[in-house]
């Protein structure tokens, strides 16, 4: 476990840092990694034993296929209503359009297929956080006829049409699923908001959607509270409303039918309380639209280097067979599984592996609508055995809190999991090994996975009961995918050279984003600029994708994933740009200037620290540190809130006047912060140093994590 002060990213050597004016970010590509590679575990002899021939075989029908062509072995798992007649067509790189010719609808492909042959078969077994609501199942049959009287009443009452965006801001209820594959089933394009972001995000992720139409609920349960939701869709609309976009249609879905939970009353001729609206439909038909297979399935707005988030693009025929195959090669999911991914749907985990990727399969998912340790950290696993789960997902971050908090707890309970798998930040060899232990109980498969909104599925992983696995490392990259290390100059760092380097992909996969939702430019520029030597050409070769990550390769070709390298914080999984949490806080009035940087932290990975500089005359510092506690939360969101508010007297800073958050994050991190003489004024980073480091006097200091309301005064 990372002790405060330590970080996951090795530090690097002096001698190979760079000169402090250089920028304000080391270059993964420039750090030696002084990493112990971890001992291979071998794969399950079970599992390995259960394997058919068809997924031993999976690798050699993939490079006996060839690229693009393996790629047909996941569409193969999809209906298609009008065949493809070209697998890919890159003529226009980095544009990519996959499966062309073809024709097909998702929620066809997750919903009535299997409804026809299984109606009885559980889609969700839905678990409320009270763990005195019994559970509830939606099977195939009930989720087909909730989706189509859902899409009736888009259709018919909001107006929504093919192409449409529909933004939902909906928690974890059968509600959220239901509502996309109702989408997904007319042809509109949704756009689902994290329940747990503000009403300000949602209205600015509206905005630049341009959607007329917000799904959202009354009331949702979290951490034993019901949380009034419906004040958040109105700050949502006046939001979206000051960018330009007006909301017609709010459909309001009640979390308890009929008995609605929120103090904001319905608006008349706006609002829809669900499902009671869906009475006139009840039973109402409605026939998928078949869908060209590059007609756009939905958008995932995601953090990034500037201020604004962006709205990542996601196809219907290439994303939903990347997702239906890489559940199968990688989850090893089969209909008679029942399957829990403790991710939220209101991110891409969710989206391919609550929502797309196991739907398509026909296989069995556990909903939970609340926190893992609630109301105690064995939670989990009772819900595990009392629902036979026995295909688990989660994140290094809940693993660590799930152990910190009841580490035998998975010993008291009757559940074996075949496969666990983990997403979203790296994983330390300790954490993997208690998943490993304690929850796998030495029997499940691993599997690591790496991948990103952007890249729609998982790019690397070991295959469960083929591939070795070895902590800390996602492992190979999966069939069809093709993975390099790049330094700063386009060179390709050697394998087990044990340095780090840019991790890129060197050929287009069906799962990748289309595009930035109204912004081309901007998607190539960010995700295909930084190695494209030719932007005239026309060669796929030329058009690497740029993933972000820093990576280094062992010589047996696992990947390890050394964290972000931009300007983005990955904090429990989630993604969050730093340019945005600055943003908020330069919002308040007294701020001068505003630098987020990521500290370590023990159980979420990495959680934003800020420092600030004040305009002069400000009289009470500490009341500025709750402002910008506020001013985040109500601008992105209580998963951004920073740990610390640091006040400090200067930013350091370059003589070109460039804030140096390198120097800034060395000392939150307690690392060494290097050579600055070259700095404007390099006695201000000893100042600073002190007061963070310090014994605590001196200047003001806010534990915005404390509830920033109840602080009086300076620590
Ligand atoms: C990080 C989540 C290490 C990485 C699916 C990536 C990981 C970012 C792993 C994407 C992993 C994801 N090991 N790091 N197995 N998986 N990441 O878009 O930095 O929310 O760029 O997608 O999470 O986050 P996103």
């Amino acid at each position: 476990m990372p002790s405060r002060g330590r970080t996951q990213r090795p530090p690097a050597p002096r001698s190979r840092r760079r000169p402090v004016d250089d920028g304000d970010s080391v270059s993964e590509a420039e750090i030696a990694v002084h990493w112990k590679e971890e001992e291979p575990v071998g794969p399950p002899a079970d599992l390995a034993a259960s394997l058919g021939p068809s997924e031993r075989a999976l690798r050699a029908r993939f490079a006996r296929l060839g690229f693009p062509e393996c790629f047909r072995v996941y569409a193969d798992l999809l209906t298609w209503e009008q065949p493809w007649t070209r697998t890919l067509d890159d003529s226009r790189p980095p544009f990519y359009r996959w499966f062309v010719g073809g024709r097909l609808n998702a929620s066809f492909n997750c919903i009535d297929r299997h409804a026809r042959r299984f109606p009885d078969r559980a889609a969700f077994r839905f678990v409320p956080e009270p763990p005195d609501e019994p559970v509830v199942t939606v099977t195939y049959r009930s989720l087909q006829r909730r989706v189509e009287e859902t899409a009736s009443f888009l259709r018919e009452r909001a107006g929504v049409r093919m192409g449409d965006r529909v933004t939902i801001h909906l928690p974890m209820t059968p509600e959220l699923p239901v509502t996309m594959l109702a989408c997904a089933r007319i042809g509109a394009v949704h756009s689902v908001v994290f329940a747990g972001f503000s009403g300000e995000a949602c209205g600015r992720r509206i905005a630049d959607s341009g959607s007329r139409v917000l799904v959202t609920m009354d009331a949702f349960w979290r951490n034993g509270r019901l949380l009034d939701h419906r004040p958040a869709a109105e700050l949502a609309i006046a939001t979206a409303a000051q960018d330009g976009q007006s909301v017609d249609h709010v459909l309001v879905w009640e979390r308890y039918p009929g008995r609605y939970s929120s103090r904001t009353p319905p608006v008349t001729g706006r609002d829809a309380l669900l499902p009671d609206a869906l009475l006139e439909f009840a039973g109402r038909r409605v026939p998928p639209e078949p869908m060209p297979s590059e007609a756009p399935l939905f958008l995932m707005y995601t953090s990034g280097t500037t201020g604004r988030p962006k709205g990542v693009q996601h196809g219907t025929g290439g994303y939903l067979s990347y997702t239906a195959g890489t559940t199968r090669t990688v989850l090893d999911l089969h209909p008679e599984d029942v399957y829990w991914c403790l991710a939220d749907i209101g991110w891409i985990t969710g989206h391919s592996y609550i929502v797309y990727g196991p739907l398509a399969l026909g296989a069995t998912s556990v909903l939970y609508e609340g926190v893992p340790t609630f109301p105690d950290s064995g939670r989990p696993w009772r819900i595990a055995e009392a629902l036979n789960v026995n295909v688990f997902h989660t994140s290094p971050t809940a693993i660590r809190l799930l152990r910190k908090l009841g580490p035998a707890e998975p010993e008291r309970y009757r559940f074996r999991f075949r496969i666990l798998a983990t997403v979203g930040e790296p994983i330390e060899p300790q954490t993997w090994r208690w998943y490993y232990e304690a929850v796998g109980k030495r029997s499940a498969a691993v599997v690591d996975t790496w991948w990103q909104t952007e890249t729609g599925g998982i790019l690397c992983s070991t295959l469960p009961g083929l591939d070795a696995m070895k902590p800390g490392s996602t492992g190979p990259p999966l069939p069809g995918i093709d993975p390099a290390i790049l330094d700063d100059r386009g060179v390709e760092v050697p394998d087990g050279s044990g340095r780090a380097g840019n991790l890129v992909l060197r050929t287009p996969w069906p799962g990748l984003m289309q595009t930035i939702w109204n912004d081309p430019d901007r998607f190539v520029s960010t995700y295909f600029a930084r190695y494209n030597t030719d932007p005239k050409s026309r060669d796929w070769r030329r058009w690497p994708y740029f993933s972000g990550d820093g990576a280094t390769r062992t010589a047996d070709g696992y990947l390890r994933i050394l964290g972000r390298i931009d300007d983005v914080i990955n904090v429990a999984g989630h993604r969050l740009g730093t340019k945005e949490i600055e943003s908020a806080c330069l919002s308040v009035p007294d701020v001068a200037e505003a630098a987020v940087i990521p500290e370590a932290d023990e159980v979420k990975g990495r959680v934003p620290v800020v420092y600030v500089s004040l305009r002069p005359g400000v009289s009470d510092p500490i009341r500025v540190t709750r402002d910008i506690a506020d001013a985040i939360e109500t601008q992105i969101g209580k998963i951004a809130q920073p740990k610390e508010v640091w006040v400090v007297p200067e930013m350091p800073k370059t003589r070109s006047g460039k804030i140096m958050r390198r120097v800034l994050s060395a000392i939150s991190n307690r690392r060494d912060v290097g050579d600055v003489t070259t700095l404007a004024d390099p006695a201000v980073v000893e100042e600073i140093r002190r007061l963070v480091q310090g014994a605590g006097a001196g200047p003001v200091r806010s534990r915005p994590s404390d509830p920033p309301r109840k602080r009086t005064g300076p620590r």
